[in-house]
């Protein structure tokens, strides 16, 4: 007995030793502080990092590594990720939080794709709109390039390792876990991410600054067969929020109103992106982040227009768009029917009674009480607050300017470039030349009205005024 305690002391302290190491490495928790909700908003934690983050010097190298798999020159910048000004390749950027549980890493949160990068002219420095629909960011090409990544043969401790090391020098432990451990389980969940979205392989691809939003949900989260429908539709403005429930109690959010409650929005928002109510920052940070959009407002516009022309304009508004549009329209925030408006249908057919019912019900290792989800065939007719901002227009932004959506639709661009973050102060919108689609560009893609969730059609309001009464209607939105 005498003889066994000492080992068994020992033995002890090795298993403590143990524990506390694996403790410290692989769960301690260490989330940067945010001072305002603002900084918190663009890069705070949605409680997704366990789930979906990336190591973050696996993460830092992969350019470094694999600068043959983006889609064009300039590394994470080519997928659309935006840094400020003064912060460094070490920090995040928009859109990104990086925090440590046992080792750091990166998970997108809501500004990825809430947060719009404009400029003035070209060669003008960028700004950066917080909470407006992000016009840069490319999802997919994101999620396929990790794949791509994942499945390449350079992705081995062996080549990662140098250049990890170059970043960060590491202690014999840590390289020991990024070599046996962390290297090889990224790899195999950026591989099972690609099974899960093997479905978007036979559709039209989203591009920069779209999303097909629910149709992952349905077929992983939610458990639904594929049902082969189509949902790519624009990134959302998301400023407002209570700003709009003035205007309508419960006003129904997404393109299509699918849900009529701010909360079950901002949390179902993040359970798409891989948040978990396990995760023990998550209430506070939905909390925060809602707190924040129900306040925030849409960045007041920047343009000028003659105060003559501007009356002018809002008599045109008042008799041709009020009803839907004005914050006291009958019919402003509430869903018009498809025969009605017209637009491309297939973003309103992707949201099925099916995926409605089981997100209502989806109690997936948390109640959450969902009972908001509603299947109303049409969109959304919003206030045009912050319009300035928010192009190209409709919901699958297939209407380059504010201009455009006042032809009638035979008459709207057919192919055009998206993604130049040049404002178009005459037309409202962004700059969008025609182009060919298919064609490689300096910047942007070339958006093609002919794929399947990308027409231009109908909305054909105010498209028969005379021109006069649209270069006032156009002062008019301007102003907005
Ligand atoms: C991967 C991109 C992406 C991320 C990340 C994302 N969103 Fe969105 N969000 C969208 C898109 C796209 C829409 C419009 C979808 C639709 O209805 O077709 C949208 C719509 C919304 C709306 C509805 C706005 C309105 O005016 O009706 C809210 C609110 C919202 N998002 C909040 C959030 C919050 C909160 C987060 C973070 C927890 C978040 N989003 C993360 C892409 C994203
Ligand atoms: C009967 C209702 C109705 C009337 C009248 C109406 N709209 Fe709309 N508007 C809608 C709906 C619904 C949508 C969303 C359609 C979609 O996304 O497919 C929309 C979308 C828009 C958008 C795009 C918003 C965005 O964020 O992409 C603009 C701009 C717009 N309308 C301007 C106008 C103007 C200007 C008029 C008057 C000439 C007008 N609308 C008249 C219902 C209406």
């Amino acid at each position: 007995m005498r003889k066994t305690l000492p080992w068994l002391v020992g033995l002890l302290v090795v298993l403590g030793g143990i524990g506390w190491l694996a403790y410290d490495k692989l769960f301690r928790r260490d989330f940067p502080v945010y001072a305002s909700d603002a900084e918190y908003f663009k890069y705070g934690s949605i409680g997704n990092d366990s789930e979906n983050g990336v190591p973050y010097l696996v993460w830092r190298v992969l350019p470094t590594v694999f600068p043959d798999l983006f889609p064009g020159p300039g590394g994470y910048a080519s997928l659309g990720f935006y840094w400020e000004k003064g912060r460094s390749e070490a920090d995040a950027p928009v859109g990104f939080s990086k925090a440590r549980i046992g080792f750091e890493r990166m998970a997108i949160n809501c500004a990825f794709c809430h947060n719009t990068i404009t400029r003035s002219a070209l060669g003008a420095e960028p700004v950066a709109y917080p909470t407006g629909p992000s016009n840069l960011t490319d999802v997919q090409a994101y999620q396929r390039f990790l794949s791509a990544c994942a499945s390449d043969p350079r992705f081995t401790p062996e080549v990662l390792l140098p250049e990890i090391e170059k970043v960060a020098p590491l202690s014999f432990i840590d390289r020991a876990l990024y070599r046996f451990l962390l290297i090889p389980a990224t790899r195999q969940a950026l591989l099972d991410q690609k099974a899960v979205f093997a479905w978007s392989f036979t559709r039209p691809v989203w591009h920069a600054g779209r999303i097909d939003p629910f149709n992952p949900v349905k077929f992983d989260m939610l458990k639904l067969p594929d049902d082969g429908t189509i949902g790519n539709s624009d990134m959302m403005a998301v400023w407002g929020l209570d700003a709009r429930n003035a205007i309508r109690p419960d006003a129904p959010l997404h393109w299509d109103g699918l849900n009529t409650s701010i909360r079950e929005v901002v949390i179902s928002s993040a359970l798409g992106d891989g948040g978990r109510a396990s995760a023990p920052n998550f209430f506070d940070s939905m909390n925060r982040i809602e707190r924040y959009l129900r306040s925030s407002r849409a960045p007041a516009s920047p343009y000028e227009a003659a105060p003559v022309l501007v009356e002018q304009g809002a008599a045109v508004f008042a008799a041709e768009c009020a009803e839907c549009h004005a914050k006291d329209g009958a019919k402003t925030l509430t869903v018009v029917p498809l025969a009605e408006v017209g637009t491309d249908r297939h973003r309103t057919d992707m949201w099925t009674i099916a995926a409605r019912d089981a997100y209502n019900n989806y109690n997936q290792g948390y109640d959450f009480g969902f009972k908001s989800f509603q299947k109303v065939e049409g969109y959304l007719a919003e206030p045009l607050d912050g319009l300035w901002l928010t192009g190209p227009y409709l919901h699958n932004g297939s209407v380059p300017t504010v201009a455009d959506l006042l032809e009638p639709a035979a008459a709207r661009p057919k192919a055009f470039v998206r993604g130049i973050t040049v404002l178009d102060s005459e037309k409202i919108g962004f700059v969008a030349p025609a182009c060919v689609p298919g064609a490689k560009l300096d910047e942007g893609y070339c958006y093609d009205t002919s794929e399947a969730g990308n027409s231009p059609e109908g909305h054909e309001y105010g498209t028969s005024l005379p021109p006069a009464d649209k270069a006032a209607l156009i002062a008019y939105l301007k102003t907005l």
